[in-house]
């Protein structure tokens, strides 16, 4: 086999809805799963077909067998050491994608200078009702060009397998992210406070806060840089109508009683901001109401 054509190692770190929604869209590719949850996953297609999943299953402290070429982060923020930790252990060098909410994942991994690290977003959502993990939309998931060899196999196994993610420049991969931050810094937190769906927000007071949330976010991501267009509250309405039977993830987080992503996200903005001489009192005040509903 030529160099560099053998087959590439992809493990999966996480082992909740998103982990396991791509340790099944990759299924043909066998990439581990590296997670407290051990298989078999059971996943529920949009049409009702179910599957069951035996990916290689890895605990956080087992020590894999080699070096993976690429690392998917599917995990949610409050384990990020735990992830830090086992990409400097395994694959301090490796290409390591993230597909996460928030923001600051090249803050996070600081401490494994030598990866290439990917930052892209996917619109696909899967939800998870233990055993089941139900896929509610493949979306769309884009990761930026690094020009990294393990990225060139990676997007040939794609063609060969299927898959389609949609590779962008690092300029529009930023601007989108951005776009998807201010999305999140609005339903996220407000849905989470209201203890309700996407849809049932609209209708509650608290939606009043989504443009001043906007304005200042927006301020934020235009001041480093990033492209938002006008009309981010009508997009962030027509979003949360779209998904209105959605429980956001926020939501499911302070319902469990687990610590939330609002500091990857709201506080992203926060700090982004902050460093810019903005002021963001509208997102400071959610995320405080938010840590004190899960005393963090
Ligand atoms: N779900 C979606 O539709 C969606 C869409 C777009 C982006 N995202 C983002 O993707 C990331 C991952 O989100 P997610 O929805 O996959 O999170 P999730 O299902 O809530 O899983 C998060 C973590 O919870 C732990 N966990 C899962 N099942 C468990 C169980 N039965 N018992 C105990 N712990 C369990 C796992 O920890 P270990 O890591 O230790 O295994 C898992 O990684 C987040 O950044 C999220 O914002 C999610």
């Amino acid at each position: 086999m030529e160099p560099g054509t053998d087959p590439l190692t992809v493990a999966i770190l996480g082992s909740g809805a998103m982990a396991r929604y791509w340790a099944f869209s990759l299924e043909t590719m066998h990439p581990w799963v590296v997670g407290q949850v051990p298989p078999p996953y059971h996943i529920v297609e949009m049409d009702g077909t179910e599957h069951r999943l035996t990916p290689l299953h890895f605990d956080w402290c087992d020590k894999p067998p080699r070096t993976p070429d690429v690392v998917l982060l599917l995990i949610k923020w409050r384990r990020m050491p735990e992830a830090a930790r086992w990409i400097s252990a395994h694959a301090p060098q490796s290409l390591v994608i993230s597909l996460m909410n928030g923001m600051g994942q090249d803050e996070a991994l600081s401490t494994v200078p030598a990866i290439g690290l990917a930052q892209g977003l996917t619109t696909a959502a899967a939800t998870r009702r233990e055993p089941v993990v139900y896929i509610r939309s493949h979306g769309q998931t884009l990761v930026p060009q690094l020009g990294d060899p393990r990225e060139r196999r990676l997007q040939k196994a794609s063609r060969t397998y299927g898959w389609d993610w949609c590779w962008v420049n690092l300029k529009t991969m930023a601007d989108l992210r951005w776009q998807k931050l201010l999305q999140n810094s609005v339903i996220n937190p407000l849905t989470a406070l209201a203890d309700c769906t996407n849809g049932e927000i609209l209708e509650r007071t608290i939606w009043q806060l989504a443009r001043p949330l906007l304005n200042e976010g927006t301020q934020a991501a235009r001041a480093v840089g990033a492209e938002v267009p006008q009309d981010m509250l009508g997009r962030v309405t027509r979003l949360a109508r779209e998904t209105r039977d959605n429980l956001s993830s926020m939501v499911q987080d302070v319902r469990a009683g687990l610590p939330t992503e609002i500091d990857a996200i709201n506080g992203y903005i926060i700090r982004t901001a902050l460093s810019h001489g903005i002021t963001v009192p509208t997102h400071q005040a959610l995320v405080r109401l938010i840590h004190s509903l899960t005393g963090g």
